[in-house]
């Protein structure tokens, strides 16, 4: 045996890791039992290869370089690299190099210990977290992964933004701070039962936000199995459903209003004849009888028929179908005529109306009629709101109702903004339901807005009321531009 190779070589023989000595030359003197497998030649005929064959050329330099280093310093160097023992695929190594035998005097020449250490796997390993990392970090849906307690351990942005908790204030947190008491015990049990079998486990869950606010999602748990077969942790992925819940009930109001209104217009119908009698009756007793006591009730009675006439034709109103002509109809001109038509009554006199319309709103084809009846309704109830609230507070600040026009592609937008009383929040989801007033009886029916939102939903637009209570009110009328 070549002196420069020491009698412990034979221990790296089965090594897991491929071993060397090689010259300064970098020529192999002796290699390993594991290599000589691995690449399946003798090691008679490796021997007196030249080391550098074996690597891949981009990292001849960076090995020869970390040669030196070592004989320069006398320490270990450690560098990844690889292998062209595989045209297709280099294989990703770690080298550790060690002087085997130092230059002296005497013998000025040294040799090397060169173990590679395959680290494809790691490498593969590393390249598929940092792909699924990206994946993780760059995805809409809110992830979370979690220890085998059920402490989370990772959350991705997405669950940061649907949760309102930024990652630092969730690591080491179970997931119990979303509120997780919306659902029984049961429900949860059933799911570690579920997961800590290795299996999968989806259903709904409602969350609650930092804010306080809900938010539903369907949820996904996993557990995350190592190659021991042993759950080393769980990996949970949401898919937000709040959309789908707002569309949902989106739907459930405009069934409900339209079954409303369909009540409505029958009971409409059926008492419109029997009160229209009545009060051909009462006009005719009234005429014939000379009691001063009976007239003056009758008065009373005639007033009273009046204002079920008015609700009446309110909801025959809301339920006839549109059957006017649709003409060319520009928008600001009639914003601006069912301004006029409100500033005539006496309540408006104080009102500052301040007009922002948007000149380049193109005409379009509407029923003006019904678009101006909606304008006014929302008008009348400001001129209301800010007259209510003068009376209440006595404070002078400058009442004011604000109007305009905008257009984007396919929509018109006009609004109309008061700085009245507002409306509470609670009320603001049953203002477009009919007969909801807030005014002293006599004085609302509750039905304009209820009128409005339907003739505004036979155009395919939107009504929608903003407001803070205490300061303003603002309702959006949306038209598209091409309703047919
Ligand atoms: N601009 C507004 N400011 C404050 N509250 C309003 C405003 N517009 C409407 N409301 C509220 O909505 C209710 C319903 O309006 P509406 O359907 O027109 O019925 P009515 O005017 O007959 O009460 C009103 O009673 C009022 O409480
Ligand atoms: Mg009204």
């Amino acid at each position: 045996m070549n002196s420069q190779i020491p009698i412990s070589f034979r221990a790296f023989e089965h090594f897991p890791d491929f071993c060397f000595i090689i010259t300064e030359d970098r020529v192999i003197l002796e290699v390993n039992h594991t290599f000589s497998r691995y690449i399946g030649k003798t090691k008679e005929f490796l021997r007196n290869q030249v080391f550098d064959s074996l690597l891949h050329k981009a990292f001849v330099l960076k090995f020869e370089h970390k040669v030196n280093l070592c004989v320069e310093t006398n320490a270990e160097q450690i560098t990844e690299c690889k292998l062209e023992t595989n045209e297709d695929s280099p294989l990703e190594v770690c080298a550790y190099i060690s002087l085997n035998q130092r230059p002296t005097k005497k013998a000025p020449w040294y040799s090397l210990l060169v173990i590679l250490k395959d680290i494809s796997q790691e490498k593969q390993r590393e390249i598929d977290l940092l792909r699924f990392r990206f994946v993780a970090e760059n995805t809409a849906n809110p992830l979370q992964i979690t220890d085998l307690n059920g402490k989370m351990i990772y959350v991705n942005p997405a669950f940061e933004k649907a949760s309102g908790f930024a990652a630092k204030e969730l690591i080491g947190q179970s997931p119990n701070i979303f509120g997780r008491k919306k659902h029984s015990k049961k429900f949860w049990d059933k799911m570690w039962l579920t997961i800590s079998a290795g299996k999968v486990w989806i259903g709904e869950v409602e969350n609650t936000k930092k804010t306080g606010e809900a938010f539903h999602t369907q949820l996904l748990v996993s557990p995350i199995i190592n190659s021991e077969n042993n759950i080393v942790g769980y990996f949970g992925l949401h898919r937000d459903l709040s959309e789908r819940r707002n569309l949902e009930k989106q739907l459930i109001h405009t069934q409900k209003m339209e079954s409303i209104g369909t009540l409505a217009a029958g009971v409409a119908h059926e008492v419109g004849n029997p009160l229209a009698s009545i009060s051909a009756l009462v006009q005719i007793i009234q005429r014939r009888t000379k009691d001063e006591f009976i007239r003056e009730k009758l008065e009373l009675v005639k007033k009273q028929i009046t204002r079920i006439s008015k609700i009446i034709r309110d909801l025959v109103d809301f339920s006839r179908p549109s059957n006017y002509e649709l003409k060319l109809t520009d928008i600001n001109e009639n914003v601006r005529e069912s301004i006029e038509i409100v500033r005539v009554g006496t309540k408006a006199k104080d009102i500052e109306f301040i007009l922002e319309l948007d000149p380049n709103l193109a005409p379009t084809h509407l029923v003006a009629d019904q678009i101006q009846q909606v304008f006014v309704n929302i008008l009348i109830n400001a001129v209301d709101a800010l007259t209510e609230k003068r009376a209440r507070t006595q404070v002078d600040d400058r009442a004011y109702i604000k109007a305009t026009s905008t257009y984007n592609d396919d929509m018109f937008v006009v609004t109309f903004e008061d700085n009245g009383p507002g409306v509470k929040p609670e009320n603001q989801v049953k203002i477009f339901e009919p007969f909801f007033t807030t005014k002293t009886e006599g004085k609302g029916t509750g039905l304009g807005l209820w009128v409005s939102y339907g003739i505004v939903k036979s155009f395919q637009g939107e009504l929608k009321i903003e407001s803070k209570y205490g300061q303003w009110t603002k309702f959006s009328v949306v038209l598209p531009v091409n309703p047919y």
